[in-house]
């Protein structure tokens, strides 16, 4: 019986190891293992791949969300908006600046709804966070137009999203700043946790390296109290041979959600991702939607594929945030969907053979049952 991995990192490492063994090599024999010219060439060449002035390089991507916020100048009182369905890290990083998370129900591409937006306004909001979850960009145009009415600073969640684009234009660069995870899975994944922040604005990029490195630009003076947020050297030239790949790792994905959507596309019970009009979407995640969700996680399980459910709680709903006392119709739309989403295996390396019979198991699931 096949095993389709959620994800499969092995492959992708087997298909660049000459390379990725010699940048790991040539770390090891700089003895370059924090900050240095392996940092420095990665933020250089992901800057100018986003043809931005700067990218600040973190710990990881919790931290860039974070990082962003202190240099916006986030902190206790503030409200910050963000998406209900989202990875609980950007709220998180919103709570711990001080500040309040206020979220916002989704659209039909499981972005945060530019329509509910403005409703969550108040004097105290001091930032917007769309996440460009699963991969696609949130309604940008929309969203960056109720920010600059309410003069509100927006920062991407990038997370998601490497080099996805609205308009032509990549996501992360729309607002104040674009903020980046490389944890393994990802589409632009390091070997460990890694994360960056891009911005056109000198001020902003100074104050978040600042903050990002104990509040210090030259070694021992201390402007501010900060924290310690690095990329490491290993990490760093990991994502510089990767980065060399990600636009055709991007495409291959693409291509299987095509592939996917049109297999699937005559089971009338299954909800296939949508493409945003205008977006390139880079399929981090294949999301489907469906009903009796359970029963079909453990069929695929028990034909060799897995899933996963990204995310089973909408963050109002989580228990982290049970005190904010949410009920289902704050947030309709990501309450029905909480409990019908369901992310199928996807990767670059996934083989035809791999899309058809992800594609044959769910006719056959279906097709016995209606
Ligand atoms: C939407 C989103 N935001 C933020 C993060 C946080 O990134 P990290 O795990 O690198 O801290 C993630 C990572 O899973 C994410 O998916």
């Amino acid at each position: 019986m096949p095993n389709i991995p959620f994800v499969d990192l092995k492959s992708q490492y087997r298909s660049i190891k000459p390379e990725i063994d010699a940048a790991i090599q040539s770390v090891l024999n700089d003895t370059a293992f924090v900050g240095g010219k392996y940092v420095e060439a990665f933020e250089q060449a992901f800057a100018g791949k986003y043809g931005v002035k700067h990218c600040i390089t973190c710990a990881n991507g919790t931290d860039a969300i974070y990082i962003s916020l202190k240099a916006a100048g986030i902190g206790p009182g503030d409200e910050v908006i963000t998406a209900a369905n989202t990875f609980i890290a950007t709220s998180e990083a919103i709570s711990q600046t001080g500040a309040r998370p206020v979220f916002v129900d989704i659209d039909e591409f499981y972005h945060l709804d530019p329509d509910r937006l403005e409703e969550k306004i108040t004097p105290r909001t001091k930032a917007v966070i769309p996440v460009h979850l699963y991969g696609q960009p949130a309604a940008l145009d929309r969203i960056k137009a109720v920010c600059d009415r309410h003069h509100l600073p927006m920062i991407e969640d990038c997370a998601q999203s490497h080099f996805a684009t609205f308009n032509g234009q990549k996501t992360g660069t729309f607002g104040l700043a674009g903020t980046f995870s490389f944890y393994p899975g990802k589409n632009l994944g390091a070997y460990g946790d890694g994360g960056a922040i891009i911005t056109n604005d000198d001020d902003f990029a100074r104050r978040a390296r600042l903050f990002a490195n104990h509040g210090s630009q030259k070694k021992y003076i201390h402007e501010i109290e900060g924290i310690n947020s690095r990329l490491d050297g290993l990490q760093a030239a990991i994502l510089s041979v990767k980065l060399k790949y990600i636009d055709d790792w991007n495409k291959a994905r693409y291509q299987h959600a095509l592939k996917l959507n049109q297999l699937l596309s005559d089971i009338p019970q299954i909800k296939c991702p949508k493409i945003r009009p205008g977006c390139s979407h880079i399929f981090h995640i294949y999301c489907i939607r469906i009903p009796e969700r359970e029963k079909l996680i453990d069929y695929l399980k028990a034909q060799g594929i897995a899933t996963n459910i990204h995310y089973p709680y909408a963050l109002p709903f989580a228990p982290a945030y049970a005190h904010l006392k949410h009920k289902p119709e704050d947030f309709p739309v990501a309450y029905e969907q909480q409990s019908q989403i369901l992310s199928l295996p996807m990767y670059p390396e996934l083989t035809e053979e791999q899309i058809e019979y992800i594609s044959d198991s769910l006719h056959k699931f279906y097709s016995n049952r209606v």
